[in-house]
This record gives C-alpha cells, structure tokens and sequence, in this order.
C-alpha cells in the first residue's frame, strides 16, 4: 500500500500543507470548478461534497449552489476537515466525518441531486461507494468524478508523448535509486481504474454513464513541486524520511526549469441515475 492511502490523510502537517497547497496554486480548484459546473446544480437542494478533504471541491459547489441549498463535505480524515472547518464558514455547508462507502449512513436515501468527488475515487473501495451513490441519488441526480490519468490509462493530446527533458519524478528516482538503492516505481502497471472498469461498476451499482471527457492540467515544475513536498505525496513513497525525500526533491528540482510546464491528465465521469420511464 502506498503512503497515499486511507491512512496518510489523517495527519495535521499533510492537511496543513494540502490545505495550503490547494489556496495557493490551481490544481485542486481547477478540477473541482470543472466537476461542479458538470453536476448542474441549478435546481439542487442536496449536494454531496464526498472525500471533500479540506473543502477545495465544497468552495467550487457553494460557488454554484442555490442560496437554499443542504452541502454535506464528507471525509474520513478529521486532520483535513479540521481545516475545512475553521476556514470556510457558510451555512449551508456541514461537515461529515466518514468513510465514503458509508456515504448511505449520512445522506438522504434518493434524496440527493448531485454527488461530486474530485481526485480521490480510485483511492476507495470503489464498487462499494458507487453502491452507496445509488442508494442516495434521486433519479435524475448526476454523479461526478474525476479519476488521475495515470490511475485511468489516459493521456490528454497536450501531454507529449516524447518529453523533452526528464520530469520532476523521473529525477526523482534516479537520485533515489543512486543515493538509497531505492527500485524504480512501477510507472507502466496496469490502471487502476480505466474507463471500462469504471463503466462496469458503475452499470452494477444501477447508474448510467452519461459523459467522459479527458481534460488536462498545464502544471509549473514549482507547482509540481509544491504538491511533492505535500507528505502524503513525497517520493519515494516508502522507505525514506521526509527530510531526505525533500532533499532528493531539491536537488532534482535544481536540474529543472522553474516554469517549465508539465500536463497532467484527467478522466472525467457523469453518471446518472436514470429517471423510471414514464
Ligand atoms: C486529494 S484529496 C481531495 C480533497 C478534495 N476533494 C479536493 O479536491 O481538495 C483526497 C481526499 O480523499 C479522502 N479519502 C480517501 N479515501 C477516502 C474514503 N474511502 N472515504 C472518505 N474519504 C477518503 C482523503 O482523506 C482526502 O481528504
């Protein structure tokens, strides 16, 4: 199990650096505006902000949301929600201190319009909070996700296919591997979660594929950089401290350029639950 697991978010220094990351650089806006612009949340009374962590993706809903509208951030980790909240105070908005595949526990049964997840999905049991999806969502009401490139096996047209010069990870390794022995992570393993595992699931849970777009994000080396010298994503993911993986990190960094800029790529996913024919 990577570091990048149901247990790494539980920790006052990753939710501080998280919390701080996502206010300072557009990765986790980004996203969750782009997610919650698809749910349609016009007409909404009950949105479900679910692995909402320190509020990225709840800010982008209330940004959207009807006055009148119920926002329920859930998430298992309190260290990110303590953030959440102390720093957004809207009162529409309420904090759930769960697991995702328990969503049916805190949520209206088919009471629900939209459920938004944004970058966090594969990293749960994820027949099981499809499931929990369904039993929450009125018919009609969209589910929306977003799954890393990386995890869904795709690239956006953006992303060359021959990078000119090593990315930040790739140096990573290599000092890594000179300085610790460390092996090379298993960058071409088989995804995680692909489109048609996504598609299966979500058909035996009873929702229906609506949409899916690839997007991409255009992403600074010091943007990317910041986001490593997150905890719960610094590399390598096991084996060293965090003071020697930021020092791998610099130096790696001193052999980029600063604004150079990399493309991450998305997976994007509307589901549906289908309204009963009349
Ligand atoms: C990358 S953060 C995304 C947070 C937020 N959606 C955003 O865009 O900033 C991933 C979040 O997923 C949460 N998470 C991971 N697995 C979870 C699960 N099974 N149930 C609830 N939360 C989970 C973590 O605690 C973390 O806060």
């Amino acid at each position: 199990m990577t570091q990048d697991a149901l247990t790494g978010w539980d920790d006052e220094t990753t939710a501080e650096a998280y919390a701080a990351f996502a206010h300072t650089f557009p990765m986790y806006s980004a996203s969750s505006r782009d997610l919650v612009a698809r749910a349609r949340l016009t007409d909404s009374h009950v949105i479900v902000d679910l692995c909402g962590g320190t509020g990225a993706t709840a800010e982008a809903i209330l940004a959207l949301a009807p006055p009148n509208a119920q926002v329920i951030s859930l998430d298992n980790a309190p260290s990110m929600q303590r953030i959440g909240r102390r720093t957004l105070n809207d009162p529409r908005l309420s904090w759930v201190t769960a697991p995702a595949e328990g969503l049916a526990e805190h949520a209206p049964a088919h009471g629900v319009d939209a459920v938004v997840c944004n970058s966090a999905i594969w990293k749960t049991d994820v027949p099981a909070v499809f499931a929990a999806v369904r039993r929450v969502l009125r018919p009609g009401g969209r589910f929306v996700f977003n799954v890393g490139g990386g995890f869904a096996g795709v690239t956006h047209p953006d992303a060359p296919t021959l990078p000119t010069s090593p990315s930040l990870g790739t140096l990573i390794e290599r000092i890594a591997a000179r300085d610790y022995g460390t092996p090379p992570a298993s960058a071409n393993g088989v995804p995680r979660l692909p489109l048609t595992a996504v598609t299966s699931h979500l058909t035996a849970a009873g929702l229906t594929l609506v949409e899916t777009d690839v997007t991409a994000q255009h992403v600074t080396m010091a943007e990317r950089r910041a986001w490593l010298s997150i905890p719960v994503f610094a590399r390598p993911d096991s084996g060293l401290s965090y003071e020697q993986q930021m020092a791998i990190l610099q130096e790696a960094y001193a052999q980029t350029c600063p604004d150079d800029v990399t493309v991450t790529s998305w997976l994007v996913v509307v589901a549906q639950l289908e309204e009963p024919q009349a």
